[in-house]
């Protein structure tokens, strides 16, 4: 048999460490070499390189390098063995000698009997489900809209209260007191006296990738103050962290669709399968963890998050858009902001196309964490603004399209309070030097000459937003608006009043819910950049009371600023993206109207 050593040599020889990592993450090609987000440290720029040429990867940033072979034992925590036989797959090529090494699978006889009183266990479960108590769990899944055929995909079941008997059946079917022990499902708890912990619940098996079960989850049917759901503990099979609940029906489904969502709980699984959606699995309430990362880069489709839409929900999200972009896993999320139900809760209360529509509308990890930051207003020192600018810098250095960028900028503008003008400096400077020096030096560079607290825009748009909330407080600031300011300059805010005007008109005083649905039942275009801009400005305390004295202070600041904006500002954001000839007519005609003045 051939060393270890020569093996590797000859695989690697076979093998082209730019395909190997390509299949792990997506690589950028910079000159003569490969870049990508290092999966081995936090990293949000790409910082590993990889060389065609030398056929090495190295991360300049946390020092991590090899070869094919050491990237995918690293990427995959496996052994240096293990790792040849992946590449060897990969690249097609096994050279005699590879198949000997770890072959010799064993056969491991506790896990089948494990698995064996698992799988007659849930079997019990689900027929207890049709005795007369367990009528009562059966009542349970028709009030949750799980009907025969949903009860019969997932296997659900019903735990009698009697869990001794339970165990004896178990016995009676072969099973020692021992292994039924270590499924973690039956607990002594006293000498002699077992008793079953799933006992008077509804009961949902947990599979691993195979179907095979290897836990449950067990639901209460009473409110009481007893846990919701009772997961089996951590047992020689199960390990709740590792699982993504439903996976070996979703597998199939997702390689035939191209995509998987993620989903919370047990319920949202049921209500995409309702729907037709099997490519569905839940996290069951935990974090999204590396072992979860490894099973859904196996399946190497479309990953779609579809976390609750509450703060905590988004948050949460959040994080883990941060961990799949890391991991560089392609991704989008159910765009859920400003809706706080679950896929269950939609499809019992909307129906079929009212959750189809919910699940289509998904955004990239780009916007649903602006729009996080303009709903939730997290930061509040200049730094801390600073440092979300830089973060998004390498998002918008990407960016080809104008238009985008123009949407990012002004998002990104509303968050920090830094002007539209100097953000969009910040890019052309960092486009400019992005072919010299090094990509850490250039960001340190840039960033340090960033001075974005140019105020003109800033106090202008804060003095807007001040009479916008009062505006939405008192119909005098919105006679006020109409008389004398007539306009603002931010687009959205212009919206907002228009809308603020139109409900004035129809009621005595004003009432911010009620603004709230008169955007929400409107066609507007981009409701949801309004209705996310008018909920910041709602939530924020606004310690001033509506005066005149007030509303003419703000008039004052508006007019102010509104002149401190230099026209070559204006002139400059003219220009964009216009051809050559209109931008020639666009400066003649601004130098005569300033020959003018
Ligand atoms: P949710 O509380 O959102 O559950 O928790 P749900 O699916 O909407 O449940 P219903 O509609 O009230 O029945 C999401 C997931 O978190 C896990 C479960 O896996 C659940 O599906 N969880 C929740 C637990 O493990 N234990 C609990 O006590 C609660
Ligand atoms: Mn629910």
């Amino acid at each position: 048999m051939a060393n270890n050593n020569s093996l590797a040599q000859d695989l690697i020889k076979h093998a082209d460490i730019v395909k190997v990592v390509e299949s792990y993450i997506p690589l950028i090609k910079q000159g003569k070499n490969y870049k990508c987000v290092c999966p081995f440290h936090d990293d949000t720029n790409p910082s590993l390189t990889v060389s065609p040429e030398k056929q090495f990867f190295k991360c300049f940033v946390c020092g991590t390098g090899g070869n094919a072979i050491g990237f995918i034992q690293k990427y995959e925590h496996i052994s240096f063995q293990e790792a040849m036989r992946k590449l060897a797959d990969l690249v097609d090529y096994h050279p005699a000698g590879l198949e000997k090494v770890n072959t010799h699978v064993k056969v491991d006889a506790r896990r089948e009997e494990l698995l064996k009183c698992l799988h007659d266990l849930n079997l019990y479960y689900q027929f207890a489900l049709n005795t007369p108590e367990g009528k009562e769990g059966l009542d349970y899944f028709e009030k949750r809209n799980l009907d025969v055929s949903s009860r019969n995909k997932y296997k659900l079941g019903y735990a009698p209260k009697d869990g001794k008997a339970t165990i004896e059946f178990l016995q009676k079917k072969g099973h020692s007191l021992k292994t039924i022990e270590d499924t973690g499902v039956c607990k002594m708890i006293s000498t002699g006296l077992y008793r079953d912990m799933n006992e008077g619940r509804v009961t949902f098996p947990i599979c691993d990738i195979d179907g095979n079960v290897i836990g449950f989850s067990a639901r209460r049917l009473q409110n009481d103050d007893t846990a919701k759901y009772m997961n089996t503990p951590e047992t020689y099979l199960f390990h709740k962290t590792n699982n993504l609940y439903n996976i070996h029906i979703a597998k199939d489904a997702a390689r035939l669709k191209g995509y998987i969502y993620v989903c919370e709980g047990f319920m949202d699984v049921y209500a995409l399968g309702k729907i037709g959606i099997d490519a569905a699995v839940a996290i069951m309430g935990t974090a999204l963890t590396a072992e979860h990362i490894q099973i859904l880069r196996s399946l190497n489709v479309e990953i779609r998050l579809c976390l609750d839409g509450d703060l905590p929900g988004q948050s949460a999200m959040m994080k883990i858009a941060k961990n799949l972009a890391s991991s560089g896993l392609n991704f989008r999320i159910v765009d859920n902001q400003g809706s706080d139900r679950d896929p269950d809760e939609i499809l019992n209360e909307d129906g079929k196309v009212a959750l189809e529509e919910y699940l289509n509308k998904l955004t990239s990890q780009t916007e649903f964490a602006l729009n996080y930051y303009l709903r939730s207003n997290p930061l509040k020192t200049n730094e801390e603004k600073k440092t979300l600018i830089k973060e998004f810098l390498p998002i918008l250095l990407r960016l080809t399209s104008q238009i985008e960028l123009d949407s990012y900028l002004r998002k990104l503008s509303k968050i920090t309070g830094f002007d539209v003008e100097s953000i969009r400096d910040l890019v052309k400077r960092a486009r400019m030097n992005a072919f010299t020096g090094t990509a850490q030096e250039n960001a340190r560079t840039i960033m340090q000459n960033f001075h974005p607290e140019r105020e003109a825009l800033q106090k202008l748009v804060t003095a807007e937003r001040e009479l916008l909330y009062q505006m939405s407080q008192n119909k005098d600031a919105v006679a006020f608006y109409e008389d004398k300011i007539g306009g603002f300059y931010d687009d959205v805010y212009r919206q907002i009043a228009n809308f603020m005007i139109e409900y004035a008109e129809s009621h005595d005083e004003m009432d911010p819910s009620g603004i709230m649905v008169l955007v929400e039942d409107s066609e507007v275009q981009n409701k949801d950049e309004i209705i996310n801009d008018l909920t910041s400005l709602l939530v924020e305390t606004h310690p001033n009371d509506c005066s005149q004295q007030l509303l003419d202070n703000l008039l004052e600041t508006i007019n102010d600023e509104k002149s401190r904006i230099t026209d070559e500002d204006i002139l400059e954001n003219s220009l964009e993206g216009k051809s050559e000839l209109e931008q020639a007519r666009i400066i003649a005609d601004f130098r005569r109207r300033k020959m003018k003045k």
